[in-house]
């Protein structure tokens, strides 16, 4: 494993920096360091904890035309203790290593890529939010860095993480959901399953419809336009005669953390829980007859944000019975408590963050 070398200017711009906000949103503000590495001649070169700033790219850099991206969001939050704790990161270096194999990136070692992570958020300790629900959201991604108009993988490549002091993706307690019945986020065989930019880059023009139709967020269906799939940045769930249901995971879906974790906590709270086909018809009948009375969206940056009511096509809005989610909340509070370490989860789901002095 490369040791992480620390440079002094990000360690003195760290201890200088200061958030007065108290909304934070997300996103918003980010850290004044940063871990960035290389990767040329087969293997990685160097990892640095440096300055956050600007990286200089040549016109002709392979991402910048082919696209050859991959992320990750993960969070870190502050313990009771005062300490700092990441939610299943092992979980977050296995699904980068499965998008880097479909884009044709390396992989990074599930060790080094936690240390990775422990190092940024050990220098961001007096950064962490404190309030229930907030968290350090980490964003760790990769570009193809080779100089070329080719066609063919890159041989060079960039790891970054950046730190970002986050609160609430949403700014409203529920969402509206527009469901796109015309274009489609994924195919069998595709790149649905791989984190990567372009898939985010291609449900933009559906965002602006989302907006447009005065909703906040976009559901996907399968390439027959039948099937439930996610939303545009996070996976979808709901009861249904009071069994929580999501779509099964197919190679078109992301497999979400959150999404996980919830499937865990809900079936240790004995609901029934159904991963299977959902049809997007079938869900709209079940919510006129009152079977299904809620539904909700859930993934890392938007933990869990119970959904109001759905969009067709036909300009028919369709209310959930309880738009206000009553379950989808307890399992919120669940999760984050035991996010904030106030309640015990599962073994091995708050990896500790080691204290540096500095
Ligand atoms: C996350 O939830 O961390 C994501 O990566 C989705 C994002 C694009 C907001």
């Amino acid at each position: 494993m490369r040791k992480i070398d620390i440079h002094p200017e990000a360690v003195e711009r760290i201890k200088k920096y200061t958030i007065h906000d108290q909304q934070l949103g997300f996103g918003k503000y980010v850290a004044p360091l940063m871990i960035e590495a290389v990767y040329d001649q087969g293997q990685w070169q160097r990892f640095d904890l440096v300055p956050y700033g600007p990286i200089q790219l040549d016109p002709c850099t392979k991402v910048l035309h082919y696209g050859q991206e991959i992320f990750e969001g993960m969070k870190a939050f502050r313990q009771p203790d005062g300490t700092i704790s990441l939610f299943r990161p092992e979980q977050n270096a296995r699904r980068f290593n499965q998008s880097a194999r479909r884009m044709s990136m390396p992989e990074i070692p599930v060790d080094q890529f936690l240390q990775a992570c422990d190092v940024i958020c050990s220098y961001c300790k007096n950064i962490v939010p404190k309030r229930l629900g907030e968290s350090l959201y980490l964003r760790p991604f990769m570009i193809a860095s080779e100089v070329g108009l080719g066609i063919k993988p890159s041989k060079q490549f960039i790891f970054i993480i950046v730190a970002s002091p986050s609160g609430a993706y949403f700014s409203g307690d529920s969402v509206k959901v527009y469901i796109e019945r015309d274009d489609i986020r994924a195919a069998q065989g595709g790149i649905g399953f791989a984190k990567t930019g372009g898939n985010y880059g291609a449900s933009l023009q559906s965002y602006t419809k989302t907006i447009q139709a005065g909703c906040d967020q976009t559901m996907w269906l399968d390439s027959t336009h039948t099937y439930i799939e996610e939303m545009s940045g996070m996976n979808f769930m709901c009861l249904i005669d009071g069994e929580l249901h999501t779509p099964a995971l197919t190679d078109t879906i992301l497999d979400g953390i959150t999404r996980k974790s919830i499937l865990e906590l809900a079936r240790h709270e004995k609901i029934k829980v159904k991963e299977d086909k959902i049809s997007i018809d079938d869900l709209l009948k079940k919510i006129e007859e009152g079977r299904c009375t809620e539904a909700f969206v859930c993934g890392t940056a938007s933990v869990i944000c119970p959904i109001s009511s759905f969009l067709d096509k036909d300009g028919r809005t369709h209310y959930l019975k309880d738009g206000q989610g009553k379950v989808s909340m307890e399992l919120r509070e669940k999760l984050i408590s035991i996010q904030a370490g106030r309640s015990p989860g599962p073994e091995g789901w708050l990896h500790p963050v080691p204290v540096i002095e500095f």
